[in-house]
């Protein structure tokens, strides 16, 4: 099991769950869309898979691990297999779009020469192949969403963890995309996509589980028309 959750709640504040009773399972090779409205807690619950957040109770499987009652010392091992696209991108805006590529693979020891054209790959295939040296600032939110794709994949992780991925580009740009994320997991990377973009949930037809009043209810084929009123 590469993601295991057992009745998992989170509160923030100590009293209100804002996730509770969450049981899900996400095997080798597995693809999920992640749905619901704003502010049901899709960004949170993937703060718990990639251990950003302890659950307030249940536990988190993680990789085959229990993440919850590991030591704090096993966690960066985990986590490394873990790419993330975050919603808000956190790239570093003194580093230009190839460092900020680069990064993870500079992080983790490895040498330039073996990763250099990985990462012009990747921002090639991202279209910002001439925009590499260019700072996140000066970028525009799709190009700057764009980068943030090219860094979680950089790494070949094993678990691809993506929010709103798609929020900030063009319909175009955005099912490329979901495509890729679909390739990826073709190749063997499991996959959890949390999107407001109903229609290319539909479009592409993959399991899909929705958050509703704190908790998790697993769909096969997403309501579109309920859900987009
Ligand atoms: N660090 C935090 N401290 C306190 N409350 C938080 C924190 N992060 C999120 N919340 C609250 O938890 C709830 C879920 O937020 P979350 O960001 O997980 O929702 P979301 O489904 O990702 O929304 P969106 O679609 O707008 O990104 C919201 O009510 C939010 O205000
Ligand atoms: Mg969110």
């Amino acid at each position: 099991m590469i993601v295991g959750f057992e009745n998992v709640g989170l509160s923030y504040d100590g009293e209100t769950e804002i996730l509770r009773d969450l049981n899900f399972s996400l095997g080798e090779g597995e693809f999920r869309f992640l749905t619901g409205p704003s502010g049901a807690g899709k960004t949170s619950l993937l703060k718990l898979v990639y251990l950003a957040h302890r659950p307030t109770r249940g536990r988190v499987i993680l990789f085959g691990q229990d993440a919850t009652a590991a030591e704090r010392e096993a966690l960066p091992a985990l986590r490394r297999r873990i790419g993330v696209v975050f919603q808000e991108f956190r790239l570093l805006d003194h580093l230009t779009a190839f460092e900020n590529v680069a990064l993870p693979m500079k992080v983790a020891g490895v040498n330039q020469n073996q990763y250099r054209e990985d990462v012009r790959e990747l921002l090639n295939w991202v279209g910002l192949g001439d925009r590499m040296h260019a700072r996140p600032p000066t970028l525009s939110g799709g190009e700057k969403q764009r980068v943030a794709l090219a860094r979680a994949l950089v790494t070949k992780p094993d678990l691809i963890l993506a929010d709103e991925p798609t929020g900030n580009v063009d319909p175009v740009m955005g099912e490329k995309i979901m495509r890729l994320f679909i390739e990826l997991n073709k190749l063997g990377a499991a996959v959890i996509v949390a999107t407001h973009d109903l229609q290319l949930i539909s479009a592409l037809g993959k399991p899909t589980i929705a958050l509703e009043n704190g908790r998790l209810i697993e769909e096969t084929a997403p309501a579109v028309a309920g859900a987009r009123r």
